[in-house]
């Protein structure tokens, strides 16, 4: 079996030759979480909130019906954008202030989209399964991200 990294580098050579030839960020945002929600075991939510008018608004993404803003600051969400850090939480039930848009999710990993200093958006992966997200999760997504980052750069 694949390990986490391989699975991570493969899905980012998908991933460039899905996005190609695109700048528009909501059609390759849309296709990103498309990709990753089939590809990835164990997720029932994967998908993007982008940054406005200082709150962060539902995005493209592939799962059940989400919540459709959130503060910066407030939930796991909330809180990677408040942090520009990426928050992996083993459990969901145990993290103050977790927003539950799926009674299905158990733990949940967040990404910040970074464009410098500028907060562009969040990704956001659900799961089933406790302690789901580790490190190289965290970095196999910031790896993915980036990639969707330069595909939408001037
Ligand atoms: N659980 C998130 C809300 C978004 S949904 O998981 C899609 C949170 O606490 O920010």
């Amino acid at each position: 079996m694949a390990s986490k990294t391989e699975t991570y580098d493969e899905l980012a050579v998908q991933l460039s030759s899905l996005l190609a030839g695109e700048r528009d960020l909501v059609a390759n945002a849309a296709n990103f979480s498309s990709l990753i929600f089939h590809a990835l075991p164990d997720l029932n939510w994967a998908g993007f909130y982008f940054a406005k008018d200082g709150e962060l608004v539902l995005g493209p993404f592939q799962g059940r019906p989400a919540c459709v803003r959130i503060r910066i600051g407030q939930g796991v969400c909330g809180a990677g954008a408040s942090s520009c850090e990426t928050v992996i939480v083993p459990n969901v039930h145990e993290f103050p202030g977790h927003i539950a848009c799926d009674s299905a999710s158990n733990s949940e990993i967040v990404v910040p989209l970074m464009k410098g200093s500028k907060l562009i958006g969040v990704l956001d992966l659900d799961s089933p399964k406790v302690g789901r997200f580790d490190a190289a999760d965290a970095a196999g997504l910031e790896q993915l991200v980036n990639i969707l980052l330069s595909s939408v750069s001037a």
